[in-house]
């Protein structure tokens, strides 16, 4: 049947069974993943959006209930509250692996805006029901009370009286430059083999650390291949730290993804190398040469591409903050020199910054890059994904404790290639 939902402001015409948890709808027929699926019965509160502006668990209520009411999803919030609490757990990297954050966020705003200064008790009573698998309460609670912290004084500084008020539009304005900038994109010419980034890295049998952990494409973006997997204890951030302080990267240009199943190239060092696997904390001494010596050598092409150009000694040449420059006011950006870099040797002994030359490493005020997606919906786990043909499992729980499985049909399910 029919149904015309208004998310976000938006009228979405879908043609599903009324009785489809509107969690289900809004994931997998309108595409908008930032709210999480994550019990099903409304015990954790992964799920929750807003329906005419109150909290409600989206698993337990249905599309045929939705018809002509406003829904609101991570994806939608706006205003002062919402963009405090989302800007303050990315200062305060509240997040550990972040799949609960899209529910806690839209708790916290819901209560600052009903509370603007919650008590502990406020906040452990609001938010009993959205549950962190990662056990980050304390930093919940902790950005919550510096979130109201800041609106407050906000609403101080920009109160009727105050004679700055007219300054605060051009604070927003500049954040949204900022965001802009960020997100545009370009055609990706990486350092492997063409064709998926992932093949390209990881497909490569060659031992040569470089192709297989760094990418710098045209669009001057910095694709990290992470052999490591990140469920939160920051192994992302931690390579991306390595990388960039030899190439003299910014943060802006990073990207970290997985790599794929391979052993030749990523296997464990501290496990001995042959297996390639997470675990034991071992993420950052396993990987503290490897990564630092393929930003190093990615440093060492761009340099070599950019004084064969420039017709200037290579040791002359700087790199800091993305950009590649020489004394005479030549400069460049890695990805305009990515291509002609791409056809250079890659470099099998490059020189390592010393320790005191670091400015990344044990750079304790640094946030981590992925908190932001984390908190407003769009940093992409695996539920989110979806590929062609790709099918779903779902287990099929008793309705009782206790309860066994009288009959099934499992003909459909062994006819599957
Ligand atoms: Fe809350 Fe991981 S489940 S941060």
């Amino acid at each position: 049947m029919a149904y015309t939902l208004k998310i976000n402001g938006e009228s979405k015409s879908l043609d599903v069974d009324g009785d489809m948890p509107l969690l289900w709808a809004i994931r997998d027929i309108v595409g908008m993943t930032g709210t999480k699926f994550g019990c099903g019965v409304a015990q954790s509160g992964a799920c929750t959006i807003y329906v005419d502006g109150s909290p409600t668990r989206s698993c337990q209520f249905r599309v045929e209930d939705a018809d002509g009411v406003e829904i609101t999803t991570n994806e939608g919030l706006s205003g002062k509250v919402a963009s405090t609490v989302q800007k303050v757990c990315t200062e305060m990297d509240v997040p550990q692996c972040g799949y609960c954050q899209s529910g806690q966020v839209m708790a916290a705003v819901a209560l600052l805006t009903e509370n603007k200064k919650p008590t502990d008790s406020d906040i452990d009573d609001t938010l009993a029901g959205n549950l962190c698998r990662c056990a980050t309460y304390h930093r919940i609670r902790a950005g919550i009370h510096e979130a109201a912290r800041q609106l407050e004084a906000y609403d101080m500084l920009f109160s009727q009286n105050n004679p700055l008020k007219a300054g605060g539009i051009q604070a927003d304005r500049r954040q949204f430059l900022v965001g802009s900038a960020a997100a545009t994109g370009g055609l990706l010419i990486g350092f492997g083999s063409p064709g998926p980034v992932a093949d390209a890295a990881t497909k490569a049998a060659t031992p040569n650390p470089f192709h297989a952990y760094v990418q710098i494409g045209s669009d001057n973006k910095v694709t990290i291949f992470s052999s490591l997997m990140d469920r939160g204890q920051g192994a992302y951030h931690g390579l991306a730290t390595l990388v960039i302080e030899e190439l003299g990267a910014d943060w802006s240009q990073i990207h970290v993804t997985g790599a794929a199943g391979n052993a030749k190239l990523y296997g464990n060092l501290m496990w001995g190398g042959a297996a390639q696997g997470t675990g034991g904390s071992t993420s950052t001494a396993g990987s503290f040469d490897r990564y630092r010596i393929a930003g190093a050598a990615a440093r060492e092409m761009l340099v070599q591409s950019a004084a064969k150009s420039w017709g200037v000694p290579a040791e002359d040449i700087k790199v800091a903050k993305g950009k590649i420059s020489h004394a005479s006011g030549k400069s460049a950006s890695f990805g305009e020199l990515a291509s002609a870099a791409a056809k250079l040797p890659v470099p099998q002994n490059v020189a390592l910054k010393k320790p005191e030359e670091w400015t990344e490493i044990g750079d304790t005020k640094r946030r981590r890059f992925d908190t932001a997606p984390k908190t407003n919906g769009t940093h992409t786990f695996t539920i989110d994904v979806k590929l062609p043909g790709m099918l779903t499992t779902v287990v099929a729980h008793g309705p009782t404790f206790g309860a066994k499985v009288k009959s099934f049909d499992a003909a459909e399910v062994i006819s599957l290639e």
